[in-house]
């Protein structure tokens, strides 16, 4: 295996929906950064979206929205390798080459299949073996760090054991890659108060028109403490509010909530502007994104074949290593 000076680091993102606050702050936003500095591959995950037995427009749709949506927000494709999972069908190869090596256990202590199947899901088997093509899409590129919220940490950990199996039995092959979670920024709270999600519609969407981004902050949840006294803030507004201002803001808004006369409402007002602001300038990029559907079929084109070549030469390792390789 060769070894690079750059740290590699991999990221892929569900389009299944819009996208939201919780992850934007969770795992986009930190993906972006990552692209300075070191080698930076991401994509959107349509394989992974079918195991939720979308219509074939809703997935179309909404796979070519997520990407708009990644470059609006300052995916840079110059820097990095940015494609659609299903351009690079290599990985449903490996997929299947890890599954015949990954036993029925593993796959049942998955917390988000028992989460789904709990929430009355009817299970398929793409969804029971979502955490396998997760670990053929992190391993196919010599991934070293995967930036997501915690939700995912359980698929990282099989991906590592997936790939520490097999390279106990077939000879080192693959890279153990290392979750890269944000204790900050981990587990974004929703409106209600719940992880944000867009299974619990509790959502503050980044890309909203201005009404609903309006309406969800002021519904945020709050207590209903008198105006005089001191508020929690271990608290939905507190913390989203802390997601978009500076330390001082932080500290003279933690200052109002341990005194006297604070208005939720104010405060809402106040997230509602910082948010509007925030994603403002993402806005207008993504129009004019949404406005030139050809430059960002270029761009994905370009992007699925730079990942091809590298997805390509680490699944002939895996063929050689497993034995797919009779000709040799
Ligand atoms: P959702 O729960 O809305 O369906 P996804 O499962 O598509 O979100 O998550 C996409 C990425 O965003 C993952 O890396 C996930 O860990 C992160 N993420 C999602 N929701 C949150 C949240 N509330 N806080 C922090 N990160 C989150
Ligand atoms: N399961 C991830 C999610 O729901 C998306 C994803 C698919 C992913 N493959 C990945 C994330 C590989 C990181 C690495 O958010």
């Amino acid at each position: 295996m060769d070894k690079k000076n750059k740290l590699r680091v991999l990221s892929g993102i569900q389009p299944s929906g819009n996208l939201h606050i919780g992850n934007y702050f969770g795992m986009m936003e930190r993906m972006i950064n990552y692209q300075t500095k070191n080698e930076l591959f991401c994509f959107i995950a349509d394989y992974h979206a079918l195991t939720s037995s979308p219509s074939a427009q809703v997935l179309s749709s909404n796979t070519f929205n997520a990407a708009c949506d990644f470059l609006a927000l300052g995916l840079d494709p110059d820097k990095t390798t940015f494609w659609i999972q299903s351009d690079v069908p290599e990985v449903t190869e490996l997929a299947w080459i890890l599954s015949s090596q990954t036993g029925v256990g593993l796959m049942d202590r998955s917390t988000t299949y028992k989460d789904k199947i709990t929430k009355g899901i009817k299970p398929n088997m793409g969804l029971f073996s979502y955490p396998i093509l997760m670990a053929a899409d992190i391993l196919l590129f010599d991934s070293e760090l995967v930036p997501v919220g915690k939700d995912q940490k359980q698929h990282i950990e099989i991906a590592r054991d997936i790939a520490i199996k097999f390279n106990n039995k077939f000879g080192d092959t693959f890279i153990i890659p290392n979750p890269d979670i944000e204790k900050k920024t981990q587990l974004v709270p929703g409106i209600d108060g719940q992880k944000m999600s867009k299974s619990y519609n509790n959502t503050i969407p980044i890309f909203g028109s201005e009404k609903i981004i309006r309406k969800k902050i002021m519904s945020i949840i709050t207590d209903t403490a008198d105006i005089n006294e001191p508020k929690a803030k271990d608290t939905p507004l507190f913390k989203l509010y802390c997601l978009f201002a500076s330390l001082k803001e932080r500290e003279s808004l933690s200052e109002k909530y341990d005194g006297k006369g604070l208005r939720y409402g104010d405060v809402k007002i106040e997230l509602f502007d910082k948010v509007m602001d925030y994603f403002s300038i993402f806005r207008d990029k993504r129009k004019m994104l949404f406005s030139k559907p050809d430059d960002v079929f270029d761009i994905l084109s370009i992007g699925a074949k730079k990942a091809k070549l590298v997805a390509s030469e680490i699944l002939e390792r895996v063929r050689i290593a497993s034995g797919l390789n009779y000709r040799l």
